[in-house]
């Protein structure tokens, strides 16, 4: 089995590697409270180190995150979009693999189809971070499970509930919940169901993972409500997805049946008066912009488990 420590999928890692992740990052968070952002943390655990990042899909939050992280860890980053690559032009993503390994401490990649991100990863011989792709976006699970967990206390054996379309990002949650023992509430139109092998695989791994066409019934007993956008990157049915999720939209009355304290994620961009009201993306449950900001301090420690630092 590689050694190389990549972050591909959560469903792959350890439970006890993912508390250890979201630990340091509560950790890191607190010890630089009040800093100027662009300050390297005491202990830079990235010192001399370059992180190459790889975009075939849009991003704000990721690539401006991972940029800053690595900055605070005292390392330093080169971006491209992979359609300014030889990449775009048809390079193999195994030679790209190859070259990059020789040149930087790892890589990150945002991938129109997670098989890339998985052949990007056997041809490596550094860590490679999946920053999103068709299958899963784990970096931003652990930046939203920090944001839960600041507010609301340890996240085993709380209830979430994921409305709307079954996702990528929703994906990312069900593979969480067996490994950090939440309760995961899934409500989604049947076209829109979340990946059958994922609910599979979390079963196996004894998730509480539930699924339901009502969001009602899906918000009853959560201690949060999170939801994301119904067209995500690379969709081309907009029109259907419009009118199959219509039913989903999380606006107050829907929260109301959640538990009195639930908060409200979403991972954005958001898509106001779509698949969330205006009243509860920008309401006091909200709580987007901690989530936002938690991206730098999750990743942090997510490349801080890639560079052995950690676990
Ligand atoms: N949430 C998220 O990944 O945002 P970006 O697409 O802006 O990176
Ligand atoms: N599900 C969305 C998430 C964006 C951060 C997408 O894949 O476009």
């Amino acid at each position: 089995m590689s050694q190389i420590r990549h972050f591909l999928d959560l469903w792959r890692l350890e439970g006890s590697d993912l508390r250890a992740i979201l630990d340091d990052a509560k950790a890191r968070k607190a010890a630089r409270l009040g800093w100027p952002k662009g300050r390297p943390d005491a202990d830079r655990p990235a010192d001399g180190r370059t992180l190459a990042m790889i975009f075939e899909k849009h991003s704000t939050r990721t690539r401006f995150s991972f940029d800053a992280a690595m900055r605070q860890l005292g390392g330093d980053v080169i971006i491209s979009n992979a359609a300014e690559m030889q990449l775009g032009r048809g390079e193999p993503i195994e030679d790209t693999a190859r070259v990059l390994s020789r040149m930087v401490d790892a890589i990150m990649i945002r991938a129109n189809y997670h098989e890339d991100v998985e052949r990007l990863a056997l041809s490596a011989t550094v860590p490679v971070i999946n920053g999103l792709s068709d299958k899963g976006h784990p970096c931003q699970i652990l930046a939203d499970l920090m944001t839960f967990e600041e507010h609301r206390g340890r996240v085993e054996g709380k209830t979430l509930a994921w409305i709307g379309d079954g996702n990528n990002v929703c994906a990312s949650f069900i593979h969480a919940a067996p490994k950090l023992g939440f309760r995961l509430n899934i409500a989604s139109p049947a076209v829109y169901h979340p990946d059958l092998v994922d609910l599979a695989r979390a079963q196996e791994q004894q998730g509480q993972v539930m699924t339901t066409r009502d969001p009602r019934e899906a918000v009853r007993g959560a201690d949060c409500v999170i939801t994301d956008t119904w067209v995500s990157m690379g969709d081309t049915d907009h029109d259907e997805r419009l009118d199959a999720l219509e039913p989903y939209q999380v606006d107050e009355k829907l929260m109301e049946l959640a538990n009195p304290d639930a908060c409200f994620l979403h991972c954005l961009p958001a898509h106001r008066g779509e698949e969330v009201t205006d009243e509860v993306i920008d309401g006091p449950r909200s709580l987007i912009w901690d989530e936002a900001e938690n991206r730098i301090h999750a990743q942090k420690s997510i490349l801080a488990w890639c560079f052995g630092h950690i676990g």
